[in-house]
């Protein structure tokens, strides 16, 4: 019995020294670029946070953390009952993680309406879809309506993460990556063990509809092939040996990078970091993002 209170007591120990450390450690100081590198990602993070949050409960960052929330997004209706609920707890966590390392900024207008991802799609296949594709009408739509967002993120990461000097936005940005590749991961694994079924009432397999997001992804990034859907030509996949593509990888099976200027292009839908529209109308937030707009011209 002494044992077991002694054990107990040593677990606590543990438990409160991991606290104070993971507090002191988020709570490090931060240079001016790294600030600015760190809080970009805030943009997609705050996105995500949404989807994933009405996706699961039907209500947003407002009635969840209001803190978190200070600004208007328009409101969609019906929507999907998958049980994502895993992510946004991971989303808004992961907010206040930024926020407490660097001031962060509020959220920006979202627009993440039916017709904004529909406009996605179209896009992504060069034509209207006959009728419009809605995010929230059911399980597979919903998770290809998620396969636009997190990736993008990911590659983000990889990107900031070698322009960082600070250990603390060091240690933030792998804790971001990570978290944002298993959720991709998890993504990618689902829609693959259901991409040969023929997304309705369009009659495209779930694959067609990855690898025509991930060309449009290639094509607004303007910087070659960062990007690949569930399945590729076999000189692409893993090892140059297999067209299964769960995750997306370079020749040597290592995460595409991005800047921020690629990232801004991809989600304004317009192929310029200087045009907002998109899911963000009014462009993203942040020194990076800001310093874009009014610059070159709209
Ligand atoms: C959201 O996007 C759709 C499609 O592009 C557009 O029709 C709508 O006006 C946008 N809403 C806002 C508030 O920007």
């Amino acid at each position: 019995m002494i044992l077991v209170y002694f054990l107990i007591l040593v677990l606590l120990q543990v438990n409160s020294n991991y606290a104070v450390d993971e507090y002191m450690f988020i709570g490090g100081k931060v240079s001016k670029s790294d600030v600015d590198l760190v809080e970009f990602p805030l943009n997609l993070e705050y996105m995500e946070a949404e989807f994933f949050l009405w996706g699961s409960l039907g209500h947003g960052l407002d009635k969840l953390a209001p803190e978190l929330a200070d600004a208007v997004v328009p409101e969609v209706n019906t929507l999907s009952r998958l049980t994502s609920i895993r992510y946004f707890m991971f989303e808004v966590v992961r907010n206040g993680a930024i926020k407490d390392t660097v001031a962060g900024f509020p959220r920006p207008l979202l627009n993440l309406s039916r017709e904004s991802f529909a406009t996605v799609m179209n896009d992504a296949f060069g034509h209207p879809l006959e009728p419009s594709f809605d995010p929230y009408a059911n399980d597979i739509n919903y998770l290809l309506a998620s396969y636009v967002i997190p990736y993008v993120g990911l590659t983000g990461y990889v990107g900031a993460n070698p322009k960082l000097h600070s250990p603390t936005a060091k240690r933030l940005v792998a804790g971001l990556l990570g978290v944002e590749s298993g959720q991709d991961a998890v993504l990618r694994a689902l829609l693959y063990e259901r991409g040969k079924e023929n997304v309705e009432p369009y009659g495209i397999t779930v694959t067609e509809f990855t690898n025509r997001i991930s060309e449009l992804r290639n094509k607004l990034g303007r910087h070659g092939n960062k990007d690949e859907g569930l399945k590729v030509k076999t000189k692409v996949g893993a090892e140059g040996k297999i067209q299964g593509n769960i995750l997306a990888g370079n020749k040597y099976s290592l995460s595409y990078d991005r800047t921020p200027e690629e990232i801004l292009r991809i989600v304004y839908g317009s192929g310029k970091e200087n045009k907002p529209g998109g899911f963000y109308p009014n462009g993203a937030e942040g020194r990076i993002a800001r310093s874009y707009l009014g610059h070159g011209g709209e």
